[in-house]
């Protein structure tokens, strides 16, 4: 028998005047936070600071003093422990695999004690290796101790998504990674990211890490939260001289590496937009009239290269249609990283590309444009 679920997606989670104690010192004082559903909220601050604290009040790993925690506005004082905990996924830096379980066993523990069958634990199990790029066949019937650490970081996350919950709490998952196999996780991870949808609360140490994943980012400092808001309005608009160190300081550095394309293309604009079926002489005149250099040809909604001026000119035959003398052309989305897409460009011998979203032109990019931004 399965028990229901609690909720089947989050609208929000809200901290009301939430304070923790231990002794005489605060954990977390006076804390007022929404996290939005479909969000993945960064909490990141400087080692103490109540971020771990935070995340625990969450599924009541952690009891507060005072104030209240609701999901959906649902008082989880009111919910059972277990029961909450069933339905939020709890992904931490060891992740506490069983090392006296294989790593099937592991991922199909809580769906076992939910009463599943043994073929539906399969098949379940087989999905979520998969998922994390583990193949069932291979990982299956290891022990944690025979899988490297970021193996065993990705069961951590398939044991984590064995219920399909609504909402993941990760307390800094790859803080004990070395930073390539970090980067490559983070990698994966935005993508499962945007694949599954979830609600996701995640602590981190890292300021590149939360720039990159982050939709918002909140900086707690010795147990309260000090500013909470989209990376952007941290790096343009910091609360405080702490918010600005722990944002600027770094991105001095790494900048390249945490900003996205969305964040220096420029618009997409229409005007650019020719048809694949045009003429080479009706797009010379349609170009000129725009007054454009280059066009971006499309058949319907799929883009199918460049031309520019001068290539018209040169063709011989001036109802040859777009269609046949395209050239392909570099395209982005907006999430990817301006360093790579810079050093894309660069190894193409190209300077503009086409920023797309999900099959929708959304932007262009301009490598010396990008270049001047950055400085
Ligand atoms: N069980 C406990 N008993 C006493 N004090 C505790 C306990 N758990 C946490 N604290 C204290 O509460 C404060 C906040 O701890 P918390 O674990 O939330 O910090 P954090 O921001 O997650 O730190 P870190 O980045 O090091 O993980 C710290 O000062 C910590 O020492
Ligand atoms: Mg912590």
């Amino acid at each position: 028998m399965q028990s229901k679920r609690l909720f089947d997606r989050i609208d929000s989670i809200r901290f009301t005047g939430i304070t923790k104690r231990y002794g005489n010192s605060f954990a977390v004082k006076d804390l007022d936070l929404e996290i939005k559903g479909g969000e993945l909220l960064i909490l990141i601050g400087p080692s103490g600071s109540g971020k771990t604290t935070t995340l625990r009040m969450i599924n009541r790993m952690i009891e507060q003093d005072s104030g209240n925690v609701t999901i959906n506005g649902l008082d989880t004082k009111d919910v059972d422990p277990v029961r909450l905990r069933r339905n939020i996924g709890y992904v931490i830096q060891n992740i506490g695999l069983f090392p006296h379980m294989t790593i099937g066993e592991n991922i199909g523990l809580v769906p076992k004690l939910e009463g599943w069958e043994k073929k539906q634990q399969l098949e379940r199990i087989k999905t979520l290796l998969n998922f994390v790029s583990l193949p069932p066949e291979m990982f299956m019937d290891r022990y944690p101790g025979q899988l490297s650490g970021g193996q065993q970081q990705r069961v951590g996350l398939a044991r984590a998504m064995a219920m399909d919950p609504p909402l993941f709490l990760m307390d800094e998952p790859f803080g004990a990674l070395d930073p390539i196999l970090r980067k490559q996780l983070q990698k994966e991870f935005l993508k499962i990211k945007d694949e599954i949808n979830r609600t996701i609360v995640f602590v981190t140490h890292d300021i590149e890490e939360a720039l990159v994943l982050g939709d918002r980012i909140a900086i707690m400092n010795q147990a309260e939260l000090v500013q909470v808001g989209p990376p952007e309005e941290l790096i343009f608009n910091p609360a405080n001289d702490l918010v600005a160190d722990i944002v600027d300081t770094q991105r001095k550095f790494k900048h390249m590496d945490t900003l996205r394309v969305k964040d220096l293309m420029s618009p997409f604009e229409n005007k650019y937009v020719l048809e694949g079926n045009t003429e080479v002489c009706d797009a010379v005149d349609e170009m000129t009239k725009r007054e454009i250099e280059n066009a971006f040809v499309f058949e319907g909604e799929k883009l199918l290269g460049e031309v520019t001026m001068v290539d018209l000119m040169k063709c011989k035959s001036k109802s040859q249609k777009l269609i046949d003398i395209a050239r392909p052309i570099k395209t982005f989305q907006p999430k990817d990283s301006v360093a790579f897409a810079l050093s894309e460009l660069k190894n193409s011998g190209e300077y503009l590309a086409v920023v797309m979203n999900s099959g929708e032109p959304v932007g262009i990019l301009v490598s010396d444009e990008v270049l001047l931004k950055l400085i």
